[in-house]
């Protein structure tokens, strides 16, 4: 692996990534990429930020120029992409940012890779890696049965979810047209600590904690397939290594929850935790209007990494939320932070965007 580059550590999964390729392939070096948008906050990676084989580099990928410089003077050896906007209602309301991160920022990496590897359709390259990751939101939504495999149509509904369409697209071009050795997975619904509170889970939390109003958008009947985030980072890992250049591999949780259940289970456990009555923060629970093109049903089929790398899910939901619970309650600070704004005021001042 030698060089490994990831994007979008500085967010929710990419510092669980950084975090698990720092600490367990010490004898390689991982550079961090991130343009830290609201979404990065190196608070995420305190822990690791002064071990030997890391090094934290501000800078947005949809500067062709500067991506171009970069992988010029660092020759990386595999790229983890996961730097993106990732938020299905922003993407709503502005959907070009969507098109410049997740589109243009995927080709300009993509473009730096094929340079500096000397990629083309006559010649295999060695020990490179692109490893693009992505959603299970391409394939669009299930009726009440059946799963997404990985041949399963693309059929993409938001804005976010087009746009991670179309940059999985790209880097399936760029391995047919030039021999770029790529690989790509699409994971459902991640949950666990240092997510964004804007993402139901960790929103909820939040507004448990203070008493505020949980908005469930429409009857709260969608469903999406939960993934404790540690678990998402050791399914990067296992392809990085043992993947199949040019396959596709679904990652998921078997875990199906109705957003009302997992608010309800999410209620419960933190009666207990904040020594509130049983049912306290339910009444909390406020629906409200749907989200436009709302997909109904996530679920994965993710049997063939089960079958080729012997991946399966460590945490059962239940214990997971649990640990995502506690690890809010313990980190105030953090919270604190994020939503008030203040670390971003911080890296204003401590780092240069290119
Ligand atoms: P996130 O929003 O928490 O983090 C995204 C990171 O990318 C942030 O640190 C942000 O600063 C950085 N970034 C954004 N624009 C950038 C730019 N132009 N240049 C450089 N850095 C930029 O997202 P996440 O939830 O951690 O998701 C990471 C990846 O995993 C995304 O590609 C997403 O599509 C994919 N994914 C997410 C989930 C999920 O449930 N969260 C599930 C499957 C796949
Ligand atoms: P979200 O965490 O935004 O992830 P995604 O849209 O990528 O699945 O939303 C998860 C589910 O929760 C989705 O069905 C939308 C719903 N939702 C709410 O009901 N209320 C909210 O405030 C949010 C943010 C999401």
């Amino acid at each position: 692996m030698g060089k490994i580059l990831i994007t979008g550590g500085a967010g929710f999964i990419g510092s669980h990534v950084v975090r698990l390729f720092v600490n367990k392939y010490e004898q390689h070096h991982i550079y961090n990429l991130d343009k830290l948008t609201y979404a990065g906050n190196l608070e995420n990676l305190k822990d690791i930020q002064e071990k030997h084989n890391y090094t934290f580099i501000r800078g947005d990928i949809t500067n062709k120029d500067f991506i171009d410089e970069l992988f010029e003077t660092y020759k990386f050896d595999s790229v983890i992409h996961l730097a993106a906007e990732s938020h299905v209602d922003r993407s709503i309301s502005n959907p070009l940012e969507f098109v410049y991160t997740n589109v243009i920022g995927t080709v300009n990496l993509l473009n730096a890779a094929k340079t500096i590897w000397g990629c083309s359709k006559d010649k295999v390259t060695e020990n490179k890696i692109f490893y693009h990751v992505s959603t299970d939101e391409v394939y669009g939504t299930l009726g009440d049965t059946g799963l997404f495999t990985e041949e399963t149509a693309y059929d993409p509904h938001s804005p976010y979810s087009a746009s991670k369409a179309s940059s999985d697209h790209f880097v399936r071009a760029y391995h047919d047209t030039y021999n770029l050795p790529c690989v790509i997975s699409n994971c459902s619904n991640n949950y666990g600590p240092n997510h964004f509170p804007e993402k139901l889970i960790p929103l909820c939390i939040y507004n448990i904690k203070n008493n505020k109003p949980l908005p469930i958008y429409g009857k709260g009947e969608n469903v999406r397939d939960w993934l404790f985030v540690e678990d998402h980072a050791r399914a990067i890992d296992a392809i990085l290594h043992s993947g199949k250049i040019g396959s596709t591999y679904n990652i998921g949780g078997h875990n199906e929850w109705t957003n009302i259940d997992v608010i309800r289970l999410l209620c419960k456990i933190m009666d207990k935790k904040l020594c509130r009555v049983d049912g306290t923060n339910e009444q909390l629970i406020t629906f409200v209007k749907d989200r436009a093109g709302h997909d109904l049903r996530y679920a994965i089929d993710s049997s063939k990494l089960q079958h080729e790398l012997g991946w399966k899910p460590s945490l059962q939901f239940e214990e997971g939320l649990e640990k995502t619970v506690d690890w809010y309650l313990a980190n105030e600070e953090w919270l604190k932070h994020v939503t008030s704004g203040e670390y971003q005021k911080f890296y204003e001042q401590q780092y240069v965007n290119r």
